[in-house]
């Protein structure tokens, strides 16, 4: 299985809490955070892009980085990891983001991708008049369709004519065009947003689910396979978010999960719930709707493995096991130890981690060297 970093281009990572680690995002931070996931192996590492935060005490997401920069600034201090940063497609217009993309290819020597969002919180442009109207909600996977048409001509062939709705292209150009093959990824959890990535993506996020329930998230899983079908690209595999909550013993991991809980921070919260419910345009299952769910917000909803580093192998070996599923995207409560707890104490216990130059599992090797 793949794993991935979804590392904190935000201010504290994806805990509201007040009890939670507090810090600035920093480019230093995300440097030190990819490094040690690159020396770990682990294979990709991702930043969102978020304009607007939700406020409350932890001021959460209120200090934001911006994607392709700092993606650009990490692949020049990396030399294996694949790292993707995220466009807000609504305000970057596709042959800029085609040649941004381009750029850090160079830069990365190939080691480069794109995770396409729509955006979902009208915020976020409407703050600097780019917001559409609320009508997107329901076309915005069309406008993405038409959008990724344009970078896919662009990095295919090195020019566009494309001719839709949202994008005239009159003899684009672009040159130099990647010299790898550019990964697409989508996050669309919506019938419009999986049916988009089953035509046009090479992965598909979803959203783990509940809390020490490493296969709940199967639905969404099964729902990314039925549309593969419907389009022939079955190669586009699911990916799933994960926050790890991991110590020495399941009661000292339990411990710190109850303490962040204890300290949800209950404005931020709220905003969240009502930018969630904003979009009724999109069918009741979006992942938006589950960040908003008032149960566990203090993580925005996403699956939580929380447990000792044996328990967290398990369970992560355990999402491995569900159909259509190549890949964790990781989160962590503190994430310069969590990524080095992951390298050095989770990984080796996981099957579904085969070390690169052995046919033996490294849990295999683990518990030979244990017994
Ligand atoms: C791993 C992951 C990363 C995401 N990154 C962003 C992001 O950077 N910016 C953003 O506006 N939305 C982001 N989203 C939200 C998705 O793009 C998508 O809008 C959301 O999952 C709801 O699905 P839907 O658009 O099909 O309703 C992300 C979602 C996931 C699961």
């Amino acid at each position: 299985m793949k794993v991935g970093v979804f590392i904190p281009i935000g201010n504290n990572g994806w805990l509201l809490s007040e009890n939670a680690p507090q810090y600035k995002p920093s480019f230093e931070l995300n440097k030190e955070i990819t490094l040690s996931a690159e020396r770990y192996g682990m294979d990709f590492a991702l930043s969102m892009i978020k304009l607007r935060g939700f406020g409350g005490k932890t001021e959460f997401w209120d200090h934001n980085l911006e994607s392709f920069t700092l993606m650009a600034g990490l692949a020049a201090v990396t030399s294996k990891i694949q790292l993707f940063a995220t466009a807000a497609s609504l305000v970057m217009p596709p042959a800029i983001v085609a040649r941004m993309a381009s750029t850090i290819d160079s830069i990365s020597n190939g080691r480069f991708g794109l995770n396409l969002v729509t955006g979902w919180q009208r915020p976020e442009y409407a703050q600097m008049g780019m917001w559409p109207g609320d009508q997107f909600f329901g076309t915005r996977y069309a406008y993405l369709s038409e959008y990724i048409q344009v970078l896919r001509d662009l990095w295919g062939t090195g020019k566009s004519d494309f001719k839709g709705e949202h994008f005239q292209m009159d003899d684009c150009r672009l040159s130099p065009r990647p010299q790898a093959a550019m990964k697409v990824i989508c996050a669309g959890q919506s019938d419009a947003g999986m049916a988009f990535s089953a035509r046009y993506a090479d992965y598909n996020f979803c959203f783990g689910k509940g809390v020490n329930t490493p296969t709940a998230f199967k639905p969404a899983a099964d729902k990314l396979i039925e549309a593969t079908k419907k389009t022939g690209r079955h190669h586009v595999k699911s990916y799933v978010l994960m926050m790890v909550i991991a110590a020495e013993t399941d009661e000292a991991a339990r411990a710190k999960w109850e303490h962040y809980k204890a300290g949800a921070d209950q404005e931020a919260i709220a905003w969240l719930g009502e930018q969630g419910a904003a979009d009724t345009k999109s069918g009741a299952d979006t992942n938006v709707r589950q960040m908003a769910d008032p149960t566990s917000a203090v993580n925005i909803n996403m699956g939580t493995l929380v447990g000792s580093f044996a328990s967290v192998a398990r369970m992560l070996d355990e999402v491995a096991t569900v159909p259509g599923t190549e890949g964790v995207l990781l989160t962590f409560d503190d994430f310069v130890q969590g990524v080095r707890d992951f390298g050095e104490h989770i990984q080796p216990l996981m099957v579904s981690r085969v070390d690169a130059d052995s046919p033996v599992p490294s849990r295999v090797v683990a518990l030979q060297e244990a017994a």
